[in-house]
């Protein structure tokens, strides 16, 4: 039997497209938990009454994913930080008042994953390129803000979105036209696509790598395909690469953690179940 309080879920609409019951279910199995993390189709209009019934009927949090990462926001008794910054949460803990806490993990998940692939990447003396300037974009700024980086060159398609991610990071943040980004590649020696490009069924991210200095690490969040035109064009050119999967399943943890009490890891294996299922 599940014992109280060792549920959890994800809540989303739709939400059958959702990969995280089958991480979930692998953590539990692996750490042995008898856990339950099931998948909650929630349209916008019952999400402030789902998110009042569920620690009632035991449940310990909540993963959220589109379209509720912002909504949620407005129905939390605490926001932490770094959701409030990112203006979206995608992990909630329900607390004993029977509201909830809404956090961010996606910065925590990015930042983990370049540790873990560039375990000699150092904050201090790093020159970054973020490329988008949307919610994953947001993350990805203030968490290496956060980490000590001291400059950021961010562009964007649309300028203005860019432009407001500097009037809200501050003067750290340096905006680039769009179509000089090939231009900065020379300046810089890490490379995130945080836009959309790439991933199936977008068009590919047009940028000619030649500027780039083989030292850069290229990151790129999208994961599928797990290989973009990016990360092969980069690896051609003997940059160190880091794919999306990882970031996915590094944010993860800390919910795993706070609701079941066990730590899982991000080892092979579970990037090989993910990819196989
Ligand atoms: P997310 O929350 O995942 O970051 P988002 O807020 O919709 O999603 O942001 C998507 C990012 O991909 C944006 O930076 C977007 O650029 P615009 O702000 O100009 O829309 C970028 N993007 C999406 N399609 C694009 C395209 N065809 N060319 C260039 N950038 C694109």
């Amino acid at each position: 039997m599940v014992k109280n309080n060792l549920i959890a879920g994800v809540m989303g609409n739709p939400i059958s497209h959702s990969k995280s019951p089958l991480l979930f279910r692998y953590w539990l199995d692996k750490l042995s938990i008898e856990g339950q993390y099931v998948p909650l189709s929630v349209v916008k209009q019952d999400v402030e009454q789902v998110l009042k019934t569920l620690p009632k009927i035991g449940f310990s949090g909540l993963n959220v994913t589109i379209p509720h990462k912002e909504l949620v926001l407005k129905f939390a008794e605490i926001v932490t930080p770094r959701a409030k910054t990112i203006g979206a949460a995608n992990t909630l803990t329900f607390l004993p008042s029977g509201g909830f806490k809404a956090d961010n993990t996606d910065g925590f998940g990015f930042l983990a994953n370049l540790k873990e692939h560039q375990q000699n990447w150092s904050s201090k003396k790093c020159t970054p390129l973020v490329l988008g300037a949307g919610g994953a974009s947001r993350s990805v700024i203030s968490s290496l803000l956060e980490e000590g980086v001291t400059l950021i060159y961010v562009t964007n398609r649309t300028f203005e979105r860019a432009q407001e991610l500097r009037n809200f990071f501050g003067p750290k943040i340096v905006v680039i036209e769009w179509n000089y980004k090939k231009e900065i590649l020379s300046d810089i020696d890490l490379l995130i696509n945080t836009t959309s490009l790439g991933m199936v069924g977008q068009k590919l991210l047009d940028l000619s790598l030649e500027n780039i200095d083989q030292n850069t690490i290229v990151v790129d969040l999208v994961y599928n395909p797990i290989k973009t035109q990016l990360l092969k064009e980069a690896e051609k050119r003997g940059c160190k690469c880091v794919d999306g999967l990882g970031m996915l399943l590094h944010q993860a943890i800390p919910g795993f953690e706070g609701w079941f009490g066990k730590k899982p890891s991000v080892d092979t294996a579970t990037r090989k179940m993910f990819l196989t299922k």
